[in-house]
């Protein structure tokens, strides 16, 4: 469908859960979001097929299962198995930070996932601990190799850059799509959460990582109308895509529309407004479509990053 600036929405974000295993730094959960005393329950298997398939009827094509991890959900292959039968759904990705991938790689392709997006900020053991507060990087790394194997591709790995942490590390980051068959991504921060509120003491703009490399090379699409702008080295196998929120704005493009873990519609990423479906799912079933509707109808023509908006919720609970 289009929404009130005649853009077609065809592509909507799941957040299955809240909760996380690892506790990174620009993502920290609030603690009263995603635990379980403050926290309204999760939509279940059924639920999330009823309101896909809903915005299925309304032009929905792809779908992107995102978390907190969704990895988490032990039924995330039913999830992504009832959203697979779906008519009109052409595609279903998901974003993970990888731990326990591996493991479950062919269960998650034989439900319908198509690809995956890895989450990774560092190649260093101990920096990546401490970035993600414990995590282990061996773990995402044999994540990445189950992919690739198992064919859910093209892999996306995708690297929030944070000045004097890891910012040393975007040259290895290249080198990684010398040999191997993915695309690093390169993601400027964005002011979300608690350590977005002194997020400009730590974003790096992706316009200064491309003026530092001339031997990369653009690579001509549309990119212009994409998240990610996408270069490569010379002869190198995956490409280099860059997603600047903040510095290349793409709202006029945006297709995009998220269902948080709770249950309501977050019609874009940098807004707060949201719309709660709980009701009308659990009570009348028959109207959902309608509130959809209304609701992608709402959203607003650009976020609001460059003007000091906060979010409200942390990244977790939203799902990128
Ligand atoms: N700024 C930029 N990217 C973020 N992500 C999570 N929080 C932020 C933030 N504040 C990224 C994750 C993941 C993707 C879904 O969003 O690293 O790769």
């Amino acid at each position: 469908m289009l929404d009130k600036f005649g853009r077609e929405i065809d592509y909507l974000r799941i957040s299955v859960t809240g909760n996380c295993n690892l506790n990174c730094i620009y993502c920290t959960p609030d603690k009263s979001e995603t635990s379980g005393a403050n926290c309204r329950d999760y939509l279940t298997a059924t639920e999330i097929g009823t309101v896909t398939a809903a915005m299925a009827k309304l032009g929905i094509k792809k779908v992107r299962i995102t978390g907190g991890e969704p990895l988490l959900r032990p039924d995330l292959e039913e999830i992504i198995g009832n959203i697979a039968t779906i008519t009109g759904i052409t595609e279903i990705a998901m974003t993970t930070n990888g731990i326990g991938l591996a493991e479950r790689a062919e269960q998650l392709k034989s439900a319908g996932l198509k690809r995956v997006n890895i989450s990774i900020d560092s190649l260093e053991n101990d920096k990546f601990a401490w970035i993600t507060g414990g995590g282990n990087l061996a773990c995402v790394l044999k994540g990445i190799h189950s992919v690739v194997r198992t064919g859910l591709t093209p892999v996306h790995l995708n690297v929030v850059v944070i000045k004097g942490i890891n910012d040393n590390e975007i040259d290895r980051f290249v080198e990684l799509t010398r040999d191997n068959p993915v695309d690093v991504r390169f993601i400027e921060l964005m002011p979300i959460g608690d350590f977005g509120r002194n997020y400009t003491d730590h974003v790096v703009f992706n316009r200064d990582i491309i003026a530092a490399r001339p031997e990369l090379q653009a690579v001509q699409d549309d990119s212009w109308k994409q998240p990610a702008n996408y270069y490569r080295m010379s002869g190198y196998c995956g490409q280099i895509g860059f997603i600047s929120p903040l510095s290349h704005k793409f709202c006029a493009f945006c297709n995009r529309i998220r269902l948080t873990c709770e249950g309501t519609l977050k019609p874009c990423l940098g807004d707060n407004q949201e719309i709660d479906l709980v009701p009308v799912l659990r009570h009348e079933p028959e109207k959902l479509e309608w509130y959809i509707q209304k609701a992608i109808f709402r959203k607003p023509a650009s976020h609001h990053f460059e003007q000091s908006y906060v979010s409200k919720r942390n990244m977790a609970a939203i799902g990128g």
